[in-house]
């Protein structure tokens, strides 16, 4: 049998947490013969949720999980752990100022990439999910510098997956047959979904999504609205941030992450950019990356055409203002 994993989950007493726990002790994350042992952080006053949803894990006598450690300790819950996933953090309340809502994460995101660098296990993979996740990734990887920059990824799965959505809906296919859209950029509403190089899986052989499509006046205009909106029309309708859908991606991003991908298909995650596409190297950057042996690698030779270039360049623009911000709350 195999070595059960550490999975750190933070804010896991919060939605996203209630969601993605239950996912992570089924194997859903890792695998149906992966053995897990959940760490659960949250901050004192949501201790008592936390421990209720300690005791669910129990009741729910999940063959995989071979362990919970629910706690408000910080360096308890870094302790050991193989992947961590960050999904507490300071939310933007109403009247709320940008500035003051960035240097509340900031300062989260600077003490707890010092508590996983010196207490995680070797080779932590890491997986910001907290929003701004971008610059809260960013934080992170600052803040631990012995933690190797390519372990630091943010959450564009669920844009991502909120793409294959749209064009499932809009051409009546399975999302299983649809692959390589990619979201470029921010996880916020200047992100890019480009399904310039998507392909759908048809009884007649592979086609071109853009093809099948065949409206790109749809394609640059209501779909990619849609995906940038999408978080906002889930709050509209549930008057809650998605949840199911974020703890489902946050799976898909570390399985592929660890399981790699297939072959010829690449997934969109928020990485440490190295000036690939001309994207400012030292952003956390959604790319198109595809995965072999626990580590990814941002797919080349795309071609941009000159409405994804204004494209690419305008969420990175907002990229590199966030990290100034960042960089202005810490002094
Ligand atoms: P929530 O408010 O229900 O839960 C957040 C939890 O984090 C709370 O239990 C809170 O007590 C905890 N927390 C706050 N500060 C903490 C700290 N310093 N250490 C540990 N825990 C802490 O929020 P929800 O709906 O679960 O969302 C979590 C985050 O994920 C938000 O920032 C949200 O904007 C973001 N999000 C990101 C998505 C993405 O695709 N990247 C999608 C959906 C949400």
């Amino acid at each position: 049998a195999k070595d059960p994993v550490r999975v750190l989950v933070t804010g896991a007493a919060g939605q996203i947490g209630y969601a993605l726990v239950p996912m992570i002790a089924r194997g859903v994350m890792l695998g149906s013969d992966q053995p897990v042992i959940l760490h659960m952080l949250d901050i004192p006053p949501a201790a008592e949720a936390l421990n209720g949803v300690k005791m669910e894990l129990v009741d729910a006598a999940f063959p995989l999980l071979k362990g919970v450690v629910a706690t408000t300790d910080v360096v308890e819950a870094c302790t050991g752990v193989n992947i961590a996933v960050m999904v507490g953090g300071f939310p933007r309340k109403e009247g709320m100022e940008r500035k003051d809502v960035m240097s509340k994460n900031v300062s989260i995101y600077k003490s707890q990439a010092s508590a996983l660098e010196s207490h995680a296990a070797p080779n932590c993979k890491v997986l910001v999910v907290a929003n701004p996740a971008n610059t809260n990734a960013l934080i992170l990887k600052e803040f631990a510098p012995s933690i190797p920059a390519k372990n630091i990824t943010c959450l564009t799965r669920l844009d991502h997956n909120r793409a294959l959505g749209q064009i499932s809906e809009r051409l009546n296919v399975q999302v299983s047959d649809i692959k390589n859209v990619i979201i470029w950029g921010n996880h916020s509403s200047t992100q890019y979904p480009d399904v310039s190089h998507a392909t759908v899986k048809t009884s007649s052989g592979e086609k071109s999504a853009r093809e099948l499509v065949s409206d790109d006046e749809w394609l640059k205009g209501e779909f990619i609205t849609t995906v940038q909106q999408r978080g906002a029309a889930i709050i509209k309708a549930r008057k809650l941030s998605s949840a199911l859908s974020a703890a489902s991606s946050a799976c898909d991003h570390i399985r592929d992450w660890v399981l790699g991908t297939p072959e010829g298909t690449w997934v969109s995650m928020g990485v440490y950019s190295d000036g690939s596409y001309n994207v400012p190297a030292g952003l956390i950057y959604s790319f198109p990356v595809a995965c072999k042996d626990g580590e990814w690698t941002i797919v080349q030779g795309l071609s941009i055409d000159e409405f994804s270039r204004k494209k690419l360049d305008a969420t990175a623009e907002e990229l590199t203002e966030e990290k100034a911000l960042a960089y202005s709350c810490l002094s």
